[in-house]
């Protein structure tokens, strides 16, 4: 049946004979629609064909963990950078402890000034940080710079859909560092190919890997969490400090709004 999925319902049709039981209407909806895992990310990666000899850039690798993991799944090189020193100190740590730190290093630095010559990287990796970036522009002709001829970026990050309310990404924005144009699709498909590069793939993942989280693990708490936070927000900034606080909130109303449909997870890969 049509629906524009606006006009109003009747009480007739609400709470009138659908056809249909309301236990079979929800047993439908709690079946899996067997989701990927984010992981699938290295699987796109993995289809660069970039292995060991490869040297890959890790850009906002926070605490290094990303750069081991494709450094043990590919065998390749990869070099973290972050611009938050207390990130590279755990990342350092991370490395020495780790079986395949050697072919890792870590350095402070941004998307924008990217501490390596020219044209050294096979690939570059990004996941959910292109948010945190103002001048985007800038940060992927610096990616060029870096990138061999032909090189690929790997890129997550996540965009606004329709039902995201304008106060809704406002809010976000500001509680998690972001630049709210970043929450934008269309302008960064725009901006990437100003910048010069072609979209080769892009995988709307939306909520595939939160559902597979959610249905391989027990416990999920980001509901109450944010019933709790909102009723006594006094409380908690009292007891955890008011920055913590607005980044706990963000995050998990975040991650509850990607569930929804309000945000929407993407994997993009673009060649130079
Ligand atoms: C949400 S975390 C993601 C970390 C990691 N990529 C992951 O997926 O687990 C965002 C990271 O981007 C980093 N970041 C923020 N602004 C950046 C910039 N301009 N250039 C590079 N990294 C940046 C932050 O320090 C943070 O570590």
């Amino acid at each position: 049946m049509a629906d524009d999925f606006t006009t109003p319902l009747t009480v007739e049709q609400m709470y009138g004979d659908w056809g249909i039981e309301w236990e079979d209407a929800v047993a439908m909806a709690d079946l899996s629609l067997d989701p990927r895992p984010r992981t699938s990310m290295y699987d796109a990666f993995g289809a660069l064909g970039v292995g060991e000899g490869g040297y890959v850039l890790d850009i906002g690798g926070r605490d290094a963990a990303q750069a081991l993991e494709l450094a043990e799944r590919f065998g390749c090189r990869v070099l973290s950078v972050d611009p938050v020193q207390a990130n590279i100190d755990l990342g350092s740590q991370a490395i020495a402890d780790h079986e395949h730190g050697h072919l890792v290093d870590n350095e402070l630095g941004s998307i924008n000034d990217i501490p390596a010559p020219h044209n050294v990287f096979d690939a570059v990796f990004s996941r959910d940080m292109i948010g945190h970036v103002e001048d985007l522009e800038g940060a992927l002709a610096e990616c060029r710079r870096v990138l061999r001829p032909g090189g690929a970026m790997v890129i997550h990050d996540v965009f606004a859909t329709p039902l995201l309310e304008p106060k809704e990404a406002a809010r976000l924005s500001a509680d998690l560092a972001q630049v709210p144009e970043r929450l934008d699709s269309e302008l960064f498909e725009r901006t990437v190919e100003a910048a010069g590069f072609t979209i080769d793939v892009i995988d709307r993942v939306a909520s595939e890997w939160l559902e597979h989280l959610l249905e391989s693990e027990d416990g999920e708490k980001r509901l109450l969490r944010a019933a709790r936070l909102n009723r006594e927000r006094d409380r908690f900034v009292e007891q955890m400090g008011v920055v913590p606080y607005r980044v706990v909130l963000g995050n998990t109303l975040w991650t509850i709004y990607r569930m929804i449909g309000k945000l929407e997870d993407r994997v993009y890969v673009i060649r130079a």
